[in-house]
């Protein structure tokens, strides 16, 4: 009997997207789902391509259609449902059967599940995938935390569905176990962090210069074409753009402002603080989406907290506002990048930073054309590993950053609020003060803690003489 080269469990969106990805590059792929009845309308769906679908009523008929070494590949929601599962398929599988987690999976279920399995000779493969329904479909970014002899199994397959920067594929092994979920999660904070700088500049030129949804689409189309070109910027033009067809006024204005989150960007903040990281700009992104949750505060609030009048902003050129958000999506990256970074050190991983930019350059949510920059940057090896050190990466801050500090400063002048683009400024700020002010906080928590501090004359540990 034909057996299939890899199996897909759960047909949801991202899960039917991969199979047929998959399945368009000739590959046979065994398809299950919990709720079976999914399934025929799923095969039936695919057209030509169910010729190298093999569908299986349940879990066990399912491993049974798999070739030796088996690779099973769950696309299902993260936490329980993954542990359950994983429950469910260890005893079907022998020694040398790989799963494969491509969920938004946090990292440190992933480690602790590869230790787990490793017990009975299988390989738990971690492997973070973006580019949402279309990336699956066509062509995602994939993270891949795997053993060596795993990724050498996975390569051919992964190569052949991922999405491709200029030929070369956007996948790679990036280490070991939960290395691919913890770059994917970082990914999701970067997201998080360029959606926010996009949805405050949105809030500026409504709010601040009383632009309608529509010429802010159009500017944000008109900005697609330069250094702000990303996947990101191209969608924000496209959703400003359209129109709710049963009101007839843009579908932005009809949509409640209240954001939604399944966990990563939180994920990248607590981790990052557990590294001992700055991550400002994404934890604002992250703080903004729970602050615009809270709906009736901010009904309330706004009755009685005071602020200047809206559309008191002077009216931002729109060259300015794209110089801003230009130098906090670097700063975002920086960010970004200094978390994998310190996870690399920690973890001891040996993260390639430059592969990661560039297999993010196609495929995934934060694709742009500045990764391309910073892939080049990060290749040339910057001084002490930071994307803020290398000559060209200082060089189009230092060049966009006064742009920055006008909108940011303007947008405070009016009350308008733009916590992301806010903190970029306040990190790259921090970040260039060669002497900063943590002296004083040495000096109070010596006075109220005798703590201690260190001189900047000599050696040694010392307390002040304090009255
Ligand atoms: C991607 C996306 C994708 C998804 C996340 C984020 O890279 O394709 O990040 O994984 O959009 O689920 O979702 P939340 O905004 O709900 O956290």
């Amino acid at each position: 009997m034909h057996k299939a080269q890899i199996g897909v469990y759960g047909l949801g969106t991202m899960g039917s997207a991969l199979a047929l990805n998959l399945a368009e590059q000739g590959i046979s792929v065994a398809v299950t789902n919990r709720e079976a009845d999914w399934i025929a309308p799923f095969v039936d769906a695919a057209g030509p391509l169910a010729d190298h679908l093999l569908p299986a009523p349940d879990l066990t008929s399912f491993i049974a259609l798999l070739a030796r070494p088996r690779a099973v590949l769950f696309m299902i929601p993260a936490g329980a449902p993954m542990d359950a599962m994983i429950a469910q398929t260890r005893g079907l599988l022998e020694p040398g059967d790989m799963i494969i987690d491509a969920g938004n999976a946090d990292f440190r279920d992933t480690i602790r599940r590869s230790a787990d399995l490793a017990a009975d000779g299988l390989e738990y493969v971690g492997m973070g995938v973006s580019g949402g329904e279309q990336g699956a479909r066509h062509g995602p970014s994939m993270m891949v935390g795997a053993s060596a002899a795993g990724w050498a199994r996975l390569k051919p397959m992964t190569e052949a569905i991922a999405a491709r920067f200029e030929g070369d594929p956007c996948v790679a092994r990036v280490g070991p176990d939960g290395a691919g979920h913890f770059v994917k999660t970082v990914h999701n904070g970067i997201e998080y962090a360029d959606m926010q700088m996009i949805a405050e500049v949105y809030g500026l030129l409504r709010d601040g210069a009383g632009w309608d949804a529509g010429r802010i689409g159009a500017q944000f189309g008109a900005w697609n074409n330069g250094p702000l070109a990303s996947f990101l910027t191209e969608a924000t033009s496209a959703v400003l753009g359209a129109i709710d067809p049963d009101t007839g006024v843009p579908v932005v204005d009809v949509i409640v402002d209240a954001a939604g989150q399944k966990g990563t960007g939180r994920w990248t903040v607590i981790e990052a603080l557990k590294l001992g990281q700055s991550a400002s700009t994404i934890e604002a992104a992250v703080g903004a989406r729970a602050w615009s949750a809270g709906q009736d505060v901010r009904g309330a609030a706004a009755q009685v907290l005071v602020g200047p009048k809206a559309g008191n902003m002077a009216a931002p050129d729109p060259d300015t506002m794209a110089q801003a958000l230009l130098a906090g999506r670097i700063l975002a990256h920086a960010q970004g990048f200094d978390i994998l970074r310190a996870a690399s050190d920690d973890f001891d991983w040996s993260l390639d930073l430059a592969r990661i930019a560039e297999i993010w350059r196609a495929g995934c949510i934060i694709r742009s054309a500045l990764l391309d920059d910073l892939a080049a940057a990060l290749a040339a090896g910057p001084h002490m590993g930071r994307l803020i050190l290398s000559p060209t990466i200082s060089d189009l801050l230092n060049a966009n950053v006064a742009a920055l500090r006008q909108v940011v400063g303007g947008a405070m002048q009016a009350g308008l609020a733009v916590p992301s683009l806010a903190a970029s400024l306040g990190w790259f700020d921090t970040i260039r003060q060669a002497r900063g002010t943590a002296n004083l906080i040495q000096g109070q928590r010596d006075y109220f803690g005798a703590h201690g501090f260190a001189r900047i004359d000599r050696p040694g540990r010392f307390h002040g003489n304090w009255p």
